[in-house]
């Protein structure tokens, strides 16, 4: 996606931002896209307070002095604004391509509202092209790699499961101190009952895959700017 249509996904997103709202802020370029045009809104009076769904959205609240505060202090949200890996028509997404999709999902659930901001390249008829991150505790990493391959072929789902690994070849580790596979099982035509069953696995701590929580999706074209809803 080009940065001029993350940036045209961003500002349409501004729009559904209100003064005095709690904003879930979320991770990846896109989000970082909207960051930036949140920012001097903010400095030119726009009142509103953030809860970073990362630590690199964090530092980039930080640098652009966009007021943060934590989900600790501020239990309720207003709307959430994050960007999705792969997004279908009923608005079920697949996220944690940056790693962060646990923080993600634990803003987006305690927010009233989520907003998707993607390009039109996200959109997908079924969820799966893209590999599905999981996250997992290092304990028992094997068996639960194990867990998650004989659930899968339960389901009549395969492909392969590889641990996510950094460019420098270390293990990449989240926000939280847990691991990421990433299962490439190319279709999943019920996310949603693969999303349950996957938390039903001791050693998932949470999974990809964000259903039934976006109400609406920003998706950015050449052509223009349209909004999806489920
Ligand atoms: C972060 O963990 C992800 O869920 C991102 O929101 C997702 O990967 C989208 O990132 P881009 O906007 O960089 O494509």
């Amino acid at each position: 996606m080009s940065e001029d249509l993350k940036r045209e996904a961003g500002k349409a997103a501004l729009s559904f931002v209100k003064p005095g709202m709690r904003l879930g802020i979320g991770t990846g370029s896109t989000a970082e896209a909207f960051i930036r045009e949140l920012a001097p809104k903010v400095k030119a009076g726009l009142e509103i307070i953030g809860v970073p769904t990362s630590e690199r959205t964090r530092a980039l609240c930080e640098e652009l002095s966009v007021p943060l505060t934590t989900l600790e202090e501020t239990p309720q949200l207003d709307l959430t604004i994050d960007g999705a890996d792969e997004l279908d028509g009923r608005l079920n997404l697949i996220k944690g391509g940056g790693g962060a999709l646990l923080r993600e999902k634990i803003v987006a659930q305690a927010s009233k509202s989520m907003i998707v901001i993607a390009d039109q390249s996200k959109v997908v008829e079924v969820l799966g092209a893209y590999p599905l991150p999981i996250e997992v505790n290092r304990f028992g990493l094997t068996a639960t790699r194990n867990a998650i391959d004989a659930l899968a072929s339960s389901l009549n789902l395969s492909g392969e499961i590889t641990l996510r690994e950094t460019d420098a070849g270390k293990l990449f580790e989240t926000d939280g101190g847990h691991l990421i596979v990433d299962a490439s099982f190319g279709r999943i035509p019920q996310p949603q009952a693969l999303a349950v069953a996957l938390n039903t696995i001791a050693g998932v701590v949470e999974n990809g895959l964000f259903c039934a929580l976006a109400d609406k999706a920003i998706i950015a074209a050449a052509s223009g700017v349209q909004i999806m809803e489920p």
